[in-house]
């Protein structure tokens, strides 16, 4: 694997701000947050944006899939390393889900199968470089809901070994409603 340099990143970074904003906070919310994500998440993100791209198997998606067509993994190292330096900016929880949230993100529900979240997003919704899992706190609650609601449909379908699809397929709307909310101000 490449290894990044956060300058050289910021010097890529130029062709991002239009979506993700200046320091990868975007503003508009139909754009993940992508400041304070783990590098090595960031990094199997493009590379699969990629992959599916050009006919493999990755992350679907035309907007980004266009995007990181003329990136080298170095590039991809580079940027990586770039916007997991930035701080991400926080988001504050509504006091209504609060509640119902952490009981689902802290506990799951053994009757429905549904792994806690926790385990592997953490008790701050930080996530685990070492793991590739993703940051989720500060993140947009709608950019949340979307990935929610991909993983279920099966659209997204590059979480290793089905660990979200798995477990997508078990919410309903309102879990996918509440979560979205709740994790984003973790
Ligand atoms: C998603 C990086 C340019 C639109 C992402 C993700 C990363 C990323 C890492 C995944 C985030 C996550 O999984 O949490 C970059 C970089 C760029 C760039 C490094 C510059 C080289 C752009 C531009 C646009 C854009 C210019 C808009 C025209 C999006 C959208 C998603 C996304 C819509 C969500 C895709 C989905 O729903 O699956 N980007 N991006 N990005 N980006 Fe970019
Ligand atoms: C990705 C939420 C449980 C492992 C994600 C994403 C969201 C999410 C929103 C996409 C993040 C992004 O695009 O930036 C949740 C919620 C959970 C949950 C609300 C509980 C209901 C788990 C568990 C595991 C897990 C228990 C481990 C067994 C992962 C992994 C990814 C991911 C590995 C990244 C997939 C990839 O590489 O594309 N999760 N998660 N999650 N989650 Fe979870």
């Amino acid at each position: 694997q490449a290894q990044g340099d956060v300058e050289a990143g910021k010097a890529k970074s130029a062709t991002c701000v239009a979506c993700h904003g200046n320091d990868g906070n975007s503003p508009a919310d139909m754009y993940p947050k992508i400041a304070g994500q783990h590098a090595s998440y960031i990094e199997k993100q493009l590379l699969e944006f990629k992959a599916a791209a050009t006919g493999g198997v990755g992350r679907a998606n035309a907007i980004m899939g266009g995007m990181v067509m003329p990136l080298s993994e170095q590039d991809m190292a580079d940027l990586a390393a770039y916007y997991a330096s930035i701080s991400v900016t926080p988001v504050a929880v509504p006091e209504e889900v609060i509640e119902q949230g952490a009981a689902l993100y802290q506990g799951g529900d053994m009757e429905r199968g549904i792994t806690a979240c926790i385990a592997c997003h953490g008790p701050r919704g930080e996530g685990l470089e070492s793991a590739k899992f993703p940051r989720l706190s500060g993140q947009h609650p709608a950019y949340i809901k979307a990935q929610l609601e991909l993983f279920r449909s099966g659209e997204r379908d590059n979480d290793p070994n089905g660990m979200m699809r798995d477990i997508a397929t078990k919410l309903t709307d309102q879990d996918i409603e509440i979560l979205s909310q709740y994790v984003a101000g973790l």
